[in-house]
């Protein structure tokens, strides 16, 4: 099979991945590795990097799940979308913002879930109530979807600013939500900031949409980007005086909540914040 690596799984051990491209940078095999190994379950996660030249790798990749002892996988860009096509059910959240990040194989079929939304929602409220909050909600893509769904599930009000402003409508209009212009933005009293654009990811770290000037010092302000794990938004949210949220946060929970669902348990979250932690620290940032 193409550029997936399965190797042979002669001891019938469940595998599990993470598929997309690049997959190589990915700090979930050391989530769940470790989450196995704490609770005795035979199985392995590995990284499954599917090439997007190839248009049959993916097709291939899922009509083959049984075959590889393949129990279920974490799905990250550029398959998000994509993968619904090979779905056979997904649940109403994935379907609601077009976006699956979590595939279990039940009984032969791949079921399609989004722990995105929630992973996010639970990550913010590590820090604050989100209930009728005042939100500043950062991009209008795919990401974006899933954590406004997540927030106005918790009955805040979020406003959208996006670059390209008709996304940000549209997105509104869907979710029933506000847009807001940039120059609104330090008028308006947020409470909550969430940042789910690529600005500021490496290497453009200088770059950021918004100053201290325009953060609340009583704001929570997250961003789920990665890498850097502080970027300069959350540098400049730390001169307002506000609190920041770094992007492994989401990570963790939204892991946790793809190990529920394969396992039908509680995931060992304090397990796996150890080794998510103890593997970036062996990253240079
Ligand atoms: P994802 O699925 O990860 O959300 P996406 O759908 O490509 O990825 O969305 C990327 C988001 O980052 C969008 O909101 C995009 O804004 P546009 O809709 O205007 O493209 C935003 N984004 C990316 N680069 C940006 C930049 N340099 N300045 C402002 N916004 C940017």
């Amino acid at each position: 099979m193409g550029g997936v690596d399965l190797e042979d799984h002669k001891n019938k051990r469940e595998l599990f991945g993470i598929i997309g491209h690049p997959v190589k940078y990915s700090l979930s095999p050391a989530m769940h590795n470790a989450a196995f190994k704490a609770l005795g379950i035979n199985a392995e996660y590995k990284l499954m990097d599917i090439s997007p030249d190839d248009p049959e790798e993916l097709a291939n990749f899922c009509y083959e799940t049984d075959l590889n002892h393949i129990g279920g996988f974490s799905v990250t860009m550029p398959y998000k979308n994509q993968i619904m096509e090979y779905c056979d059910h997904y649940d109403p959240l994935a379907k609601m913002v077009s976006s699956v990040n979590t595939v279990n194989v039940e009984d032969s079929q791949l079921i399609g879930y989004n722990t995105d939304a929630m992973g996010a929602a639970a990550a913010l409220q590590e820090k604050t109530e989100i209930k009728d909050k005042k939100v500043l909600l950062l991009g209008a893509g795919g990401a974006a979807k899933a954590i406004a769904y997540a927030l106005r599930e918790f009955n805040a009000e979020v406003f959208i600013y996006n670059r390209t402003l008709e996304k940000a409508e549209a997105l509104a209009e869907e979710l029933k939500l506000e847009t807001i212009d940039l120059d609104a933005i330090g008028g308006a009293d947020f409470d909550i900031i969430v940042n789910a654009t690529s600005v500021g990811m490496k290497p453009n770290i200088e770059e950021t949409i918004l100053r201290s000037e325009q953060i609340p010092q009583h704001a929570v302000v997250m961003d789920i980007i990665t890498s850097p794990l502080k970027t300069q938004l959350l540098k400049e949210a730390e001169e307002a005086g506000a609190e920041i949220v770094t992007g492994e946060r989401m990570l963790l929970h939204q892991a946790a909540g793809q190990f529920e669902i394969w396992f039908k348990q509680d995931a060992p979250i304090q397990v796996m914040e150890g080794a998510l932690y103890a593997e970036l620290e062996k990253r240079v940032d």
